[in-house]
C-alpha cells in the first residue's frame, strides 16, 4: 500500500495548476449513459474514482477511452450497447458516487440494478432521497440481496421537493428527467457548481434544463440525447485545499487555473483568519506571510464553506493564535481526522457535531492514517508544517480524489516523496 513520507517546514512557493473536479467529471461521465452516442469529456482529473467509473461504466457494455497525456485529460464514453444496467457492490463499496448511474440507467435502458453503498467512513450516508424522486417519477423499486432494483417503461415528469439538499441527489434525477415524459420540476435543489455543470452537459446533448445552480430546477424531458463534447470546471475543493496549505506553510503560491467565484467561502474564511490573498483572472495568490488567527466555522451547503474542506481547515486551525470551534452539518462522523491530528500534537476535543480546536500548538511527525479522502488531505497539510519527517499511510484515498498531489507539492517546495506507484507511468492511455 503506498504511503506519502513528508518532512515538514517548508513555505509553498510558486504557481500550482488545478486540475479539473472530481465531482462533476463523475456525474458527467455518468450522464453518457443517457445517449448512444459518443460524449466526449474534457479537463478529466487523473485520480482513482475516475478509473472506478470507467469500470463501472464499461462492465455495463459502454466503451471507455480515457487519454491521460500531458496535456490531454480527456475521455470518450460511447454507450451504443448496454447489455449489463447494473452497478456491482464490488464497485459501489468503493465509491459510493456510483449510485449516480440509477436514474440515468433507469431512463435510458427501463431497468437499472445498483448495489446499496451501505456506511462508508464519513456516516451513513443513504440514498433514499434518489430512491425517492424515482419513484416520483414513476419508478418502480424493489430491493433485494443489497441490491436496488428500479423499472420503468417511461419515466414520468413529476413534481419533486428534496427533503433535505443532496448534490448526488439532484444531479441523479436531473439525469433521469432530462428523458422523463413531460415537465419535471425539482424543488430544494444543490446549487453546487457541480449541478450547474451538468445541466451545461445535458443541454449540449439536447436535454431542456433551466435553473440549475438555483434551488430550482425545471426540465422539460426530450425522447432521445445526443453526443456532446464538454469541458469540466476546475476542481474548488482541490484549489481550496492549496489555498489552506499555502497560508499554513507560510507560503506566497498562486492558484492558477480555478473558478475563484467558486471558492467564495474559503477565501472569505481565510481573510477572517487574517490570511491574504489576490484574485487576477482565473488565479488566486495566498500570501501565507503574517500569522493568522482562530475562527469558528460551520459547514453548509454550496455557497456555504463546503464540508470537503473542513478537514483542512482544521489542521490550519491547529496552527492559529486562540480557539476554533468547528461545527460539522453536512455529515455525521466527519472527524476521523481529528484523532490523527491530535496523535501530532494537536489540541483537538470533539463534543458530538464540533470540534474545539486550541491553538496554536506545534505539530510533531507521527505515523498516521489516511481514513478518507479529505482526511488524508488535511493530514498532507498537517505534515507540511510538522517538525520531523511524517509517514501517511493508505494514501489509496487521497488518490481518489487529488491528481497527483505529491508532484504539484514538490513542485512548490514540499518535502514529500511517494512509496509504491499508485499510477504506473506506462498507463499512459487506457482503454477500457
Ligand atoms: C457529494 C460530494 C461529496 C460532498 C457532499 C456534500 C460527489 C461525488 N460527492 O456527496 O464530496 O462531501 O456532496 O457536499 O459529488 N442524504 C440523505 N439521503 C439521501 C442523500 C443524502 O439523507 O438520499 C444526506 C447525507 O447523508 C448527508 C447529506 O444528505 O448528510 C448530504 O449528502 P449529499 O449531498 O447527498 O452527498 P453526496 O452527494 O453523496
Amino acid at each position: 500500500m503506498d504511503k506519502f513520507v513528508i518532512r515538514g517546514g517548508e513555505p509553498l512557493l510558486g504557481t500550482v495548476r488545478v486540475s479539473g473536479a472530481k465531482n462533476a467529471a463523475l456525474p458527467c461521465m455518468a450522464a453518457a449513459l443517457l445517449t448512444d452516442q459518443p460524449v466526449i469529456l474534457e479537463n478529466i482529473p487523473q485520480v482513482r474514482d475516475i478509473q472506478t467509473t470507467r469500470n463501472l461504466l464499461t462492465a455495463m457494455g459502454a466503451e471507455v477511452e480515457l487519454g491521460y497525456g500531458r496535456a490531454q485529460h480527456r475521455t470518450t464514453i460511447h454507450c451504443e450497447n448496454l447489455a449489463t444496467p447494473e452497478a456491482s457492490y464490488e464497485l459501489v463499496k468503493t465509491m459510493r458516487a456510483s449510485t449516480l448511474v440509477l436514474g440515468p440507467l433507469v431512463a435510458r435502458c427501463g431497468r437499472a440494478r445498483v448495489s446499496l453503498p451501505g456506511g462508508c467512513a464519513i456516516g451513513a450516508r443513504p440514498i433514499d432521497l434518489h430512491i425517492k424522486g424515482l419513484e416520483q417519477l414513476g419508478a418502480k423499486i424493489t430491493q433485494e440481496h443489497g441490491y436496488i432494483e428500479a423499472r420503468a417503461d417511461r419515466l414520468k415528469g413529476a413534481e419533486i421537493a428534496f427533503d433535505k439538499i443532496t448534490v448526488t441527489g439532484t444531479e441523479d434525477l436531473l439525469m433521469a428527467a432530462t428523458l422523463a415524459e413531460g415537465e419535471t420540476v425539482l424543488e430544494n435543489c444543490a446549487r453546487e457548481p457541480e449541478v450547474a455543470d451538468l445541466a451545461d452537459l445535458l443541454n449540449k446533448m439536447g436535454a431542456k434544463i433551466g435553473g440549475a445552480g438555483t434551488p430550482t430546477i425545471r426540465v422539460k424531458g426530450v425522447s432521445k440525447l445526443k453526443g456532446a463534447k464538454h469541458r469540466i470546471i476546475p476542481d474548488r475543493i482541490e484549489a481550496g485545499t492549496f489555498v489552506i496549505a499555502a497560508a499554513m506553510t507560510g507560503g506566497d503560491l498562486n492558484i492558477a487555473g480555478c473558478n475563484p467565484a467558486h471558492l467564495g467561502a474559503i477565501i472569505s474564511k481565510l481573510h477572517e483568519v487574517g490570511v491574504k490573498t489576490r484574485t487576477n483572472g482565473d488565479s488566486v495568490r495566498v500570501m501565507g506571510d503574517n500569522p493568522f488567527t482562530a475562527a469558528d466555522l460551520s459547514t453548509e451547503e454550496y455557497p456555504g464553506f463546503p464540508t470537503d474542506c473542513q478537514a483542512q481547515f482544521m489542521a490550519l486551525a491547529t496552527q492559529a493564535e486562540g480557539t476554533s470551534v468547528i461545527t460539522e452539518n453536512i455529515f455525521e462522523n466527519r472527524f476521523m481526522h481529528a484523532l490523527e491530528l491530535v496523535r501530532m500534537g494537536a489540541n483537538i476535543k470533539i463534543e458530538g457535531r464540533r470540534a474545539v480546536v486550541r491553538g496554536k500548538t506545534p505539530l510533531s511527525a507521527a505515523a498516521v492514517l489516511a481514513s478518507d479522502l479529505r482526511a488524508s488531505a488535511s493530514l498532507v497539510l498537517a505534515a507540511l508544517v510538522a517538525d520531523g519527517e511524517t509517514i501517511i499511510d493508505r494514501v489509496y484515498h487521497i488518490d481518489r480524489g487529488y491528481e497527483h498531489i505529491e508532484e504539484k507539492l514538490k513542485g512548490v517546495g514540499a518535502q514529500i516523496r511517494r512509496i509504491g506507484e499508485m499510477f504506473p507511468k506506462k498507463a499512459a492511455a487506457v482503454k477500457g
